[in-house]
């Protein structure tokens, strides 16, 4: 065929510049089909070494010698892994200095009070956390007809304006977030204490906000409503 005998063009040619790396110089076409294989086949034995070396750098790291969580140890006597807290010490995430802003309760009871005080920015924060995390199923005015649950809940959540929820102690407000409630899931993972403490006071902003009366307002406002009717 006529590109075997063409030594520097046609395939065999382009072949030849692509192995040039390792190419010997060569006097018939013969010996430099013979080179190309030669290439070939240390390009292949490359290819392996580096293969067998990339499978033997997972293997290690994944074989080390270590312990899952809650593995068994024939080393110490009660024969797990885990070892028992020592005495006296306390991890970061279990250091609860104030029992009230992590847990809703006071004295063995659903805590009546805040554990800081309310001010205008706790609230806003309240508002915007509520906004997010709440407002989809209770809706933005508290009501439970968010638009997740029109969108299918077998069962919605009660209104925060009955009675009942309106007498409940900010530390009920408080579990219901941080435990969840019947169906709903509990928040602790997303929200933090003081977020879900702040998410509380506005719920009793908004309570507030469908059971005002004239006289709750100050007296300027009452002025400026009274001249609007
Ligand atoms: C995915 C929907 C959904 C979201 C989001 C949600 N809830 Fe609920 N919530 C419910 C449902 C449904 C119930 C009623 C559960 C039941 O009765 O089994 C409920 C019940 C409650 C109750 C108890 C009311 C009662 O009847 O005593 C409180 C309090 C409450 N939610 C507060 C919150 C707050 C605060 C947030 C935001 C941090 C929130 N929920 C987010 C669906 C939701």
């Amino acid at each position: 065929m006529k590109h075997k005998r063409n030594g520097s063009g046609g395939i065999r040619g382009t072949l030849t510049e692509f192995c040039e790396f390792g190419q010997r110089p060569s006097n018939s076409p013969r010996s430099e089909i013979r080179n190309l294989k030669s290439d070939r086949r240390f390009l292949l034995g490359v290819l392996t070494l580096l293969a067998m070396l990339a499978s033997s750098c997972r293997q290690e790291m994944a074989d080390q010698g270590k312990f899952a969580p809650m593995d068994y140890s024939a080393f110490f006597k009660d024969e797990g892994i885990a070892r028992p807290q020592p005495t006296g010490t306390v991890a970061r995430t279990q250091f609860h200095e104030d029992p009230l802003l992590y847990t809703g309760m006071q004295h063995s009871k659903l805590s009546p009070t805040f554990p800081f005080p309310i001010t205008r920015d706790v609230l806003k924060r309240g508002q915007q956390r509520f906004n997010i995390y709440c407002a989809p199923c209770h809706d933005n005015a508290g009501t439970g007809k968010g638009l997740a649950v029109q969108s299918g809940f077998a069962r919605g959540p009660s209104s925060f304006h009955d009675d009942r929820l309106r007498q409940a102690a900010p530390g009920y407000f408080y579990q219901a977030i941080s435990n969840g409630f019947g169906i709903m899931n509990g928040y602790a993972a997303q929200i933090e204490p003081t977020d879900r403490w702040a998410i509380v006071a506005y719920i009793r902003a908004l309570q507030l906000s469908e059971h005002a009366v004239l006289s709750d307002l100050p007296d300027p406002d009452k002025k400026n409503l009274e001249a609007a009717q």
